[in-house]
Order: C-alpha cells, then structure tokens, then sequence
C-alpha cells in the first residue's frame, strides 16, 4: 500500500523522529511513503514528496517537522475536505498516518466519515492533553525546556528576593505547568483545570514573600481561567498590599515547543511510529497509538475526543507542599 504520512497543528519536539519510525517501518514490510507537507493545507494543494528510507536519515535528533505544519481553516469545510480527497485519490495514497493533537483527529474523523479515507494517528503536541496515552510526543521536551528557564530564573529570583510570575504554554490544560512547577520547585502552580480564585491566590502570594521573605516562583498555565502570567500580575500591581513586593514576569512561550528532542521523545516517537505504520497494515483505522503504562495500545477517535485526560492533582499539591 502507499501510506500518506503528515505532521499537523503545533508542531513538537519528536514529530521528526515519528516519522522516521513510520517511513522506515513502512520500507522495511514492503509498503511505500509519500509525505504530505504543511499537514491538512498542504492536503488541499496536493503538496506531496516521495520518502524513502534515506529522506529520513539524520533527523531523529531534529525539533520542528520536516513535513512542516499548519493550522488549516479550509479543511475545517466541506469543499476543503472534499479536495483534499480528491487529492489523496490522485496521488495514489490508500492511508494516512497523522501526527498531531485533538484538531488532527477532529479533522480525521470528519475525513474518513465523508471520503473513507482510513488514518491511523500518533499524539504529537507538547501539551500532553490527549486522553489515550500518557504521554504525548514532545511533552518532555518541553517541559525539560520549560525547566531549564525556571532553574535560570530561580537564580535571579533569589538574587533579588523577587516574585516571579512564569507563564508556561497549556491553552486547556496544566500538564506542562504541573510538571515543570514541581521539577522546577515553584510555590504555587495555577492551571486550568482547578478553580482559581484570585483572593485566594493574592492571600498566599503574599503570605509567600512576606512570611518567609526569599523569592517565589508561580508558574502559569496561558489558559489559567484568572488570565496569563501579565493578567495576574497587573492584578497584584494594582492591590496596595503588593506594593514592596519585587514583582517579574516571564513569558517562555513558543521556546517551549523548539529544540532537539529528548531521549524520552524520541523512544516514545519511535515506537508509535512503528505501532501506527502496523495498525494501518493490518486494517485498523481512526484509532491512535499510544502508550499507556508502557504497553502500546490503540485507542478509537471517538472515545479520545470524547474522554478528557485528567490531571494528576497529587503532582500541583506535592509542588505546593514541599515548595
Ligand atoms: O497546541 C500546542 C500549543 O503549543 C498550545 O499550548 C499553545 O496555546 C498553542 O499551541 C499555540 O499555538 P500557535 O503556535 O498556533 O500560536
């Protein structure tokens, strides 16, 4: 069979090295490659390129995509979805392999409903909120990254006695800021999966920098429903009671979806490159591969899109308590 094979949505450290997995695999039991560039849009224009084993040599170790990626409003329509069949047919392709987050699936669903086109996916967002794996491709490399500024920061924080707002990527979810906050030693760790409120969060900022006089760190989720990292911060300039508190913001924003891929990344790319390639083989399809306490499994579309991940509560609590 010929497998289409595309990155989609924010990119993440690690899609790289899934694709080597799903190329060579595919190679290796007969089939062949073509990669989709700049994921669904690329689909819609018919950007197509023949990969074979050597297209994917020295890339394992690369960040970013080089199928490239893209957030496509055209294929969220009808006549989108429907040229980009037309182009899938034309080029031959019998089934996708796509790597991406909750909007590729989306989008592959809403496919194979209305063209039958079968598509097998790997979890690739940094943001690790898909339900059906534990972790998703590029999760620890971003929040090692996020670790390496928080460990930076934590050194001038001291320096100066400063409080330091850190607002870290997670639009609907506190994966990175729960595990980068705890590895990372923060005070406090705002997400938003929990009820923040603002009065609350003031009382024990305050009772931080005033009782036991050092610095602080409070790492943000962007998607803490009190705001970002500037938002609280503007609250707290506001409120007279922070007025002798040394007050810092830092955004880490798109450094934390960059840079070479961790060991760990690239193991789990590898293996759901792997796992997905075969599934598609053997006539699976709309499901994802994924890792769930270190077996491989594969999870229907449907139940992922319906299930959120929860989020391990002991790890915001644990940070807190031994902060
Ligand atoms: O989906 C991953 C993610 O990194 C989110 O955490 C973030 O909110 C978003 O992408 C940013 O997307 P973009 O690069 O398109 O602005």
């Amino acid at each position: 069979m010929t497998i289409g094979v595309f990155t989609s949505g924010g990119d993440a450290p690690g899609m790289n090295a899934c694709i080597r997995s799903i190329v060579r695999t595919a190679c290796l039991s007969g089939h062949a490659t073509l990669g989709i560039l700049r994921g669904y849009e690329g689909m819609i224009d018919g950007d197509v390129v023949e990969l074979v084993s050597h297209s994917v040599s020295s890339i394992i170790q690369k960040g970013g995509t080089i199928l490239k990626s893209a957030r496509s409003d055209r294929f969220l329509t009808v006549e989108g979805r429907r040229l980009a069949a037309d182009q899938i047919r034309e080029a031959g392709i019998d089934g996708l392999v796509a790597i991406g987050g909750d909007g590729t699936l989306a989008g592959a669903s809403a496919f194979y409903e209305e063209h039958g086109i079968p598509c097998v996916a790997c979890p690739g967002t940094i943001d690790n909120d898909l339900f059906g794996t534990d972790e998703t491709i590029g999760f620890d490399t971003a929040i090692n990254t996020a670790l390496a500024s928080i460990d930076r920061i934590r050194d001038t924080a001291d320096a100066h006695n400063r409080l330091f707002l850190i607002e870290v990527m997670g639009r609907d979810a506190g994966f990175i800021a729960a595990h980068s906050g705890l590895a990372g030693g923060a005070e406090m760790v705002l997400i938003p999966e929990t009820d923040s409120n603002i009065a609350d969060v003031k009382t024990r900022i305050h009772k931080l920098m005033t009782e036991h006089r050092r610095s602080s760190i409070v790492v943000v989720a962007e998607g803490d429903e009190l705001g970002g990292a500037g938002d609280i911060a503007d609250v707290l300039r506001a409120d007279d009671q922070f007025k002798d508190i040394e007050l810092r913001v830092c955004v880490l924003g798109h450094t934390q979806r960059g840079g070479s891929p961790t060991a760990r990344d690239r193991v789990l790319a590898s293996r759901l490159g792997k796992h997905a390639v075969e599934a598609l083989i053997n006539g699976e399809f709309s499901v994802m591969a994924g890792v769930v306490n270190n077996e491989l499994v594969l999870t229907p579309f449907d139940v992922i899109r319906s299930q959120k991940k929860n989020i391990n509560y002991e790890i915001i609590e644990l940070s807190e308590m031994i902060s």
